[in-house]
């Protein structure tokens, strides 16, 4: 068994302090989208909650951009393309099929690569796509009344607000995929563990020769 510190303070900070902002976002934003439903805020609170945690979820994106610029963890987000069709290929038969038949896990994190291909696809798609566009149909939103009355010969805030909802809508789908991938690895905890403290441990023993 073998132990790594592959996830440093400013990364669990960012991701913790992400992920509670997310829900927020999530449930202030639900209160927003169906309005008058007894068990969400009420509309004015849904708005103040919405608007403060989109600010500093905003905040925390630039946090974790920066970051990875300056730090060893951006790293982890460049691909090497050698290969990439065919590490992608086994990482998804794996999450498809091996996992169902207790099949040995075909990538084990090191510090030179602490995310296997589809990780590193997804978060990139997730960081460097999705979270920018979320943001700025946010502050598209915040600030509608500065938008042109069309776009396209469409209402612009229409349009901004569908960008908005659709983005939401496809991070959703990202949270509860990334919640049930997180319990696949060694153990039910291992990447929990490894995101609570820093240490990823690997109870992955190589079979003797
Ligand atoms: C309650 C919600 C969440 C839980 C329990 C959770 C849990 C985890 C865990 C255990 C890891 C480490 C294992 C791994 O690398 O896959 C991780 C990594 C990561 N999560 Fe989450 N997560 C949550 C929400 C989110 C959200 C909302 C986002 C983004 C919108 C996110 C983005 C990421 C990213 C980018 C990484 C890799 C960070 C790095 O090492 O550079 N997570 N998450």
């Amino acid at each position: 068994m073998s132990a790594l510190y592959l996830y440093s303070g400013w990364v669990r900070t960012w991701h913790w302090i992400n992920a509670l902002l997310f829900l927020v976002l999530i449930f202030s934003g639900a209160s927003m989208h169906f309005n008058g439903a007894g068990w969400l805020l009420d509309f004015q609170s849904a708005i103040l909650i919405h608007n403060t945690a989109g600010i500093l979820l905003t905040i925390g994106w630039i946090g974790f951009i920066v970051g990875n610029l300056v730090s060893d963890n951006g790293r982890h987000y460049r691909v090497r393309l050698h290969g990439f069709v065919q590490r992608l290929m086994t990482q998804s038969i794996y999450y498809g099929y091996g996992i169902f038949k207790n099949a040995p896990h075909p990538f084990h994190p090191s510090a030179e690569a602490k995310l296997n291909t589809l990780q590193q696809v997804t978060y990139i798609g997730v960081m460097y796509v999705l979270m920018p566009l979320l943001i700025l149909s946010g502050w598209a939103f915040l600030f509608s009344v500065y938008l042109p009355e069309t776009l396209l010969g469409i209402g612009s805030v229409w349009v901004v607000a569908m960008l908005h909802l659709s983005i939401a809508y496809f991070l959703v789908l990202f949270l509860l995929i990334h919640l049930y991938i997180i319990t696949t690895g060694e153990t039910v905890m291992t990447n929990m563990r490894a995101m609570l403290t820093g240490w990823h441990r690997d109870d992955h023993q190589e079979p003797e020769a």
